[in-house]
């Protein structure tokens, strides 16, 4: 006897179905709608907005396989349901956000996370130094997009400001050789509390074009906590290559994992992976393992995202000083195992975004 067919068990089913160049599946993307069952024949409607005549054949080809491979289906029907992106006049028109694509920049990475204080900062800064490497070829840039409190100078131990270069853009900091800029250091004190929605936008876009940022392979963006407002415009604002998620193991922090997900797929920017903090501590007495905050989580969020899950960062008191110092534990000390998990971590980036 096989399973009854249900609408979900088809989704579940559709979820092996990839969208053409991406890591991700088509249902996560919210191509699959209105999917009827009657007896053994299925249908659904697949809604797909792209200029390639060969991607809606290539989807509607394995979805067709997809489902056939399903016990008890005997005829998959499939309705297609493509229009072209929308042109810049049209996404205007429809209030679309458009996108800045940064001068120079080869790749734009965001940091993001559901949930406060679970180590974004901690990990921006340790992949930037893990990304630009000890040979320094790769050139990195790092952004602190929390407007509202931003820690990359105390991370990266500095107090510099940045400088106008008198033509009325701005030379960022640097500092280890990777170029640093926040975006808190241009608004005084009283400014955020009045930042909202279209001033968000207009701000982040003139920011990001005023800096002087030169040519980058890469640009990390750390953002402020949560999937509020001000996040969602800063990801719709910039074209983005992908998104990094943290989160530490606890359901209450993977439940807002999940939502920072969400955020990214609504504005159809790929997520690179999950990076697991303070996954564990390491009893430096008796070199026994705790997992404080469960075990697992990390691993089964990736799963069900469909994403890599690009590293486990222990519970360390030496990444907290470090931090805290001002030097990051991966300019600190590059041969600890934590610098070694953000290397490898690194290097799985530099496979998904080649440069
Ligand atoms: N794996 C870790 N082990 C020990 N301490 C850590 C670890 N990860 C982060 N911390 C510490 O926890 C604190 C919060 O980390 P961090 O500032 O990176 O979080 P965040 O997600 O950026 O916070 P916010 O949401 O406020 O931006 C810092 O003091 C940092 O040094
Ligand atoms: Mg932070």
């Amino acid at each position: 006897m096989s399973t009854p067919l249900t609408p979900d068990l088809i989704l579940e089913r559709l979820r092996g179905v990839k969208y053409p160049g991406y890591s991700r599946d088509i249902v996560s993307f919210g191509l699959v709608k209105d999917v009827a069952i009657d007896g053994s024949r299925v249908s659904l409607r697949l809604v797909l907005t792209t200029a390639d005549p060969n991607i809606p054949r290539v989807i509607e080809d394995n979805v067709v396989a997809a489902l056939e491979a399903i016990p008890g289906v005997s005829e998959a029907a499939v309705n297609l349901d493509v229009s072209a992106p929308a042109t810049k006049a049209m996404q205007a028109e429809a209030g679309a956000l458009p996108q800045t694509r940064i001068e120079g920049v080869k790749h734009v990475i965001a940091v993001a996370s559901g949930k406060g204080g679970v180590g974004k900062s901690t990990v921006a800064a340790n992949l930037a130094i893990a990304l630009r490497g000890d040979t320094k070829t790769t050139r990195v840039g790092l952004c602190d997009c929390d407007l509202y409190g931003p820690s990359m100078g105390l991370m990266f131990g500095t107090h510099q400001r940045p400088t106008s270069d008198g033509a009325g853009r701005i030379d960022p900091v640097r500092r280890y050789d990777i170029v640093l800029m926040s975006m808190g250091f241009l608004l005084d004190d009283a400014t955020p509390a009045i930042l909202r929605g279209p001033m968000v936008t207009r701000y982040t876009q003139q920011f990001l074009r005023s800096v002087n940022w030169g040519e980058l392979d890469y640009l990390i963006l750390d953002l402020p906590p949560g999937t509020g407002d001000i996040q969602l415009t800063i990801v719709q604002t910039v074209a983005l290559s992908g998104a990094i998620i943290v989160t530490t193991p606890q359901e209450v922090a993977l439940i807002d994992a999940r939502k920072a997900a969400s955020m990214f797929a609504k504005v159809n920017v790929p997520i690179l992976g999950l990076v697991e903090n303070m996954s564990y501590f390491l009893c430096p007495g008796d070199g026994h393992r705790y997992d404080i905050f469960g075990s697992g989580g990390g691993e089964r969020e990736a799963a069900r995202l469909q994403v890599p899950l690009l590293a486990q960062i222990p519970l360390e008191m030496s990444l907290r000083e470090a931090g805290d110092m001002g030097v990051p534990l991966s300019q600190r000390e590059p041969e600890s195992a934590t610098a070694r998990i953000f290397r490898t971590a690194a290097d799985a980036l530099r496979a998904s975004c080649p440069v």
